[in-house]
């Protein structure tokens, strides 16, 4: 039986899987893929080759990465009664919801009941890391009254997000802005939804209700969800000149108040990609005038890091990512939907290490209840 001795609230340090897919060294801002430093793929790949490195362990030669581009482009479009369950959903439902409810409905039209044949395994990956940009951008378009776009077989990934969301191509700059959004955010070892997709691919469960597990993980405050939180709370501090007094006052009425967007459970210094996200930014407001969210966002970093920084707490990736998103034009709570666009790659890479010697995760429990109680029936109790 386990004792609170054996207890590690949040499983703190409790390894609970092996893996090789990437490797993160928080107190030295180290994230490797596959032994590839996240900032050079930032730089230097595609989301497309990183999907492949990060799944199939190694960077694809010309000819398999020409193959899986165009597997990817054969199954972008969605069933059109798919399109019909999007449409129906309520418009002022939130997009994660929707992304939850529309991944788990794309297994129903592919179905892949056993995940013992690879050759159905590997469709359903490709055909979620396919379909996922078509899905989120569908329920943006449908709840404003757009129609809903089909996919361009002429653009990638990054470029066909921005189309189907907006219906124009996007300008070379924005599409490799966006393609280095999703390489950042495409996998980071054992958080949260990794976990959640471990554990729901560790019962057998269909690929799609396992990436549906993940999304709903991804979907909180304290996980992914924070990117859009930390953008409200830009705007809720209005400007740099007021972090102070915002900051003075929130921690005056909760001195346990949690800044959105710092603070992480592996970082003991700045993430990596929070690193990248803000030199994207830099590079984006180079020609115009910053943004007040990311002056405030400057200026909150500043004063946090005098009074977080010795309890290690920085930027995550979550500070700076809303900034650039906004900066785009996408909307606030189409950040977190991004966000499942690029990690359903480490999810899918995760799975597919987890079905090889698999067994179902079932820890344990401290038993804090009571024993040997009495049933009494309903008409002798008060
Ligand atoms: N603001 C202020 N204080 C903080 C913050 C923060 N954002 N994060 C942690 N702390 C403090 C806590 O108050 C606590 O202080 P104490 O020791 O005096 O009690 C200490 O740091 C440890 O905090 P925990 O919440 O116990 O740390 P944990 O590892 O469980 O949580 C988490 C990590 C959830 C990321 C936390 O830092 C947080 O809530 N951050 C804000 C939300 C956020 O940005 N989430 C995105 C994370 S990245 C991602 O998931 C993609």
């Amino acid at each position: 039986m386990s004792t609170d001795a054996d207890y590690k609230p949040g499983l703190e340090d409790v390894p609970a899987a092996k893996s090789a897919v990437s490797f993160l060294d928080g107190k030295k801002a180290v994230l490797e893929y596959r032994g590839i430093p996240v900032e050079v793929l930032a730089k230097e790949s595609s989301f497309e080759e990183v999907s492949w490195l990060l799944i199939k362990g190694a960077l694809p030669t010309q000819k398999e990465l020409a193959d899986f581009d165009r597997e990817l482009r054969q199954r972008r479009s969605i069933h059109f009664r798919l399109k019909d369950i999007i449409r129906n959903m309520p418009g002022d439902g939130h997009p994660m919801d929707a992304l939850h409810a529309a991944v788990a409905s794309l297994g129903m039209f592919y179905p892949c009941h056993t995940v013992t044949n690879p050759a159905k395994n590997w469709d359903a990956t490709v055909r979620l890391i396919a379909a996922m940009p078509t899905l989120v951008a569908a329920f943006a378009r449908t709840r404003r009254g757009d129609e809903i776009l089909d996919p361009r077989p002429d653009l990638d990934h990054a470029g066909n997000f921005y189309y189907l969301l907006f219906g124009k191509e996007p300008t070379p700059a924005i599409r490799k802005v966006l393609d280095a959004c999703l390489i950042l955010h495409a996998e980071h070892t054992m958080n949260a939804s990794t976990f959640t997709a471990r554990v729901t691919g560790s019962t057998l469960a269909n690929p799609y209700q396992t990436i549906a597990s993940a999304i709903g993980s991804l979907s909180g405050p304290l996980h992914g969800g924070a990117n859009e939180e930390a953008l409200r709370q830009f705007e809720e501090i209005g400007g740099p000149e007021k972090v102070k007094a915002w900051l003075d006052a929130k921690l005056a009425a909760n001195p346990k108040y949690k800044v959105m967007g710092i603070g992480h459970r592996v970082y003991k210094v700045k993430d990596a990609r929070a690193t990248v996200l803000q030199e994207i930014a830099e590079h984006m407001f180079a020609e115009s005038s910053r943004p007040v969210g990311y002056e405030t966002a400057l200026e909150l970093e500043r004063v946090c890091a005098g009074i977080y920084g010795p309890k290690g707490i920085y930027p995550n990736v979550d500070f700076y990512s809303g900034v650039v998103y906004s900066a785009i034009g996408i909307p606030t709570d189409v950040f977190t939907p991004i966000f499942a666009i690029a990690r359903v790659a480490g999810w899918l890479a995760h799975w597919t290490e987890q079905l090889v010697g698999n067994r179902i995760f079932r820890p344990e429990q401290v038993f804090t209840g009571k024993n040997d109680q009495k049933y009494v029936p309903l008409d002798q109790r008060p």
